[in-house]
């Protein structure tokens, strides 16, 4: 079975895959687990972390990374459709990653597939690998998932980034604070589902409000390829959230600042130096996290 959302795993699961990354990290694992097994990374977006560090974190676990060209390069761009273009790569390989410009696509591309396929982002909807590896550096930074204050700030619209990470977090016992223009709001399904889930959050417009309250920061780009308006974008980018060292001076000494990478100009440069800036840190979960993921799936996680 495929990894599309989140929302297919319960915190059980969260603990076990935490526990198994953290094994994994030590080196207690078979490094032979994906022997014969070959990974088809097929991203029809660019990327660099999902990419690499699910080609890295197959040939780590013994396995073979097939070479998939870039979309221009494949029949489809000469009039083969997505769904023959599946039927044929799946008959490949033995797990497929993949991104997707639109939401609905991997749901389509999941129907034709004959391997299962983890979805490394779809469009503005969900990335649940990225939420698994940033609620990974939480508890790692912080020795906890619980009773933390938790700000996701910026673009909270349109990036998938957030969608999962708020669905992975209601499941704890956080308090969130939801920061970002009034046209960048968390959409409306999100908050039903805090709602549900009795998660506490309050959204605010200005990091400044609560900064001092904070645990974790977690930051993203304003999402500007996912919007038509360009003077919007403008207007956007003038007033756009940054992360300064002059800023952490009213926050806690320890608070934690993640960013799911790619940065623009919303952590200053000199941030990176401080011991709270984990956004590196978070980059290199992602590979034990990954791994983790892999071990469970080509052992038939999720198939049940
Ligand atoms: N965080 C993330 O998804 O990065 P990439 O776009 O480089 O994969």
């Amino acid at each position: 079975m495929s990894l599309i959302s989140i929302d297919q795993l319960s915190k059980d699961d969260f603990a076990s895959l935490f526990e198994l990354a953290r094994n994994i990290e030590q080196g207690n694992y078979d490094r032979e687990t994906a022997k014969r097994n070959i990974l088809v990374p097929l991203f029809l977006e660019p990327s660099t972390r999902t990419r690499l560090s699910f080609e890295t974190a197959m040939l780590r676990l013994g396995g073979q990374v097939l070479h998939v060209p870039n979309i221009k390069d494949l029949a489809v761009s000469k009039g083969e459709s997505l769904k023959d273009t599946i039927r044929v790569i799946s008959s490949f390989g033995d797990i497929i990653v993949m991104r997707t410009p639109q939401d609905p696509v991997i749901h389509f591309a999941d129907q034709y597939a004959s391997v299962p396929i983890i979805n490394g982002g779809n469009g503005c909807d969900e990335h649940p690998t990225q939420a698994l590896l940033d609620l990974y550096t939480i508890y790692k930074e912080k020795g906890r998932l619980e009773k933390l204050n938790i700000a996701l700030v910026g673009d909270l619209k349109h990036a998938r980034t957030i969608h999962s990470l708020l669905k992975g977090l209601s499941y704890y016992n956080v308090t969130l604070f939801l920061i970002s223009p009034k046209e960048l709001r968390v959409p409306k399904t999100i908050r039903t589902i805090l709602r549900e889930r009795a998660v506490s959050f309050v959204e605010i417009q200005g990091l400044e409000e609560v900064i001092w309250e904070l645990d974790v920061i977690y930051i993203v780009m304003l999402q500007h390829h996912r919007m038509k308006d360009p003077q919007l974008v403008k207007e956007l980018r003038q007033t756009y959230y940054c992360v300064t060292p002059e800023l952490l001076q009213a926050a806690k000494q320890d608070v934690t600042i993640l960013h799911p990478l790619v940065r623009q100009d919303e952590v200053a440069p000199e941030v990176d130096a401080l011991p709270n800036a984990a956004y590196f840190r978070q980059v290199q979960n992602g590979v034990s996290v990954r791994m983790a993921i892999l071990c469970r799936m080509l052992n038939g996680w999720l198939s049940s």
